[in-house]
């Protein structure tokens, strides 16, 4: 049986103030271990939040990881670095990264390798635009996608990685998929997953992301193929947070 994860991508958002007023809010209303629960903070507060989360069950993340492992490349940082601050996620491939800083499938499948290699755990984010899905081109844009990672990976790797389906339509915007097209769209994951390697599509966590509010986290996770959520803007206050969290 799977666990369910709830992370919390909390973007650029924040003060070094206010994100170690953040991370303690969470710790101290986790509650009953009903799920796996994580942050994924800005790089620069890696170190601070690191001590902040040690010893408790609130794991820690990046959001991004570099494709290569060391060397001339400005302002990245390696998944070596990262796994010096314990952390245990890196998302790859959010479509903000995708959208705006130019990553591709072929980069994010790179980025996919290189957290891995240090052990750490690769959230892959994949998820059509608007405009894909008005094309009804959803499924061929998620096939794509993934296959870029299972060429570079293999598909054994996935077993020891999360996906996060993140329509890029309702990140940020409030539309929220509905839980049954979310469901159709985790669904065509895990069976994509099962064609390749059934214990692997068994066993991986796929979270939804996009909108995901404490008004409408219970409906998503209710659904089979759902396995948390990947969580932006309501990640940013405890409350909610831990709101959505309790819902699983
Ligand atoms: P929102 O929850 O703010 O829509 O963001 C979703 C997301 O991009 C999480 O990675």
């Amino acid at each position: 049986m799977r666990r369910s994860l709830v992370l919390g991508n909390w973007k650029m958002n924040g003060t070094r103030a206010s994100a170690e007023t953040l991370a303690k809010g969470i710790i101290a209303g986790l509650g009953d271990d009903v799920a796996e629960i994580g942050i994924c903070v800005p790089y620069v507060y890696l170190p601070e939040i690191g001590q902040i989360v040690k010893n408790t069950r609130l794991a820690l993340g990046a959001q991004n990881v570099a494709d290569k492992p060391s060397g001339a490349y400005t302002g990245e940082i390696s998944a070596g670095m990262l796994k010096e601050f314990a952390c245990h996620y890196a998302l790859v491939g959010h479509s903000e990264r995708r959208t705006y800083y130019g990553d591709t499938d072929q980069s994010v499948a790179a980025r996919f390798c290189q957290a891995q290699e240090q052990g750490i755990t690769p959230v892959l984010c994949i998820g059509e635009t608007l405009e894909q899905r008005q094309q009804e081109q959803t499924f061929d844009v998620i096939t794509a996608q993934l296959d870029a990672v299972v060429e570079l990976a293999g598909i054994a790797a996935f077993s020891k990685s999360v996906i996060a389906y993140e329509p890029v339509w309702a990140i940020g915007t409030g539309l929220t998929a509905t839980d049954e097209q979310a469901q159709e769209a985790h669904q065509f994951i895990r069976n994509y997953l099962a064609a390749k390697d059934q214990a692997v599509a068994e066993k991986i966590q796929i979270l939804y992301g996009g909108s995901a509010k404490p008004d409408n986290a219970k409906g998503l996770f209710a659904m089979p193929d759902i396995d948390g959520g990947l969580i932006g803007g309501a990640s940013l206050d405890a409350e909610s947070f831990l709101k959505i969290y309790h819902s699983v």
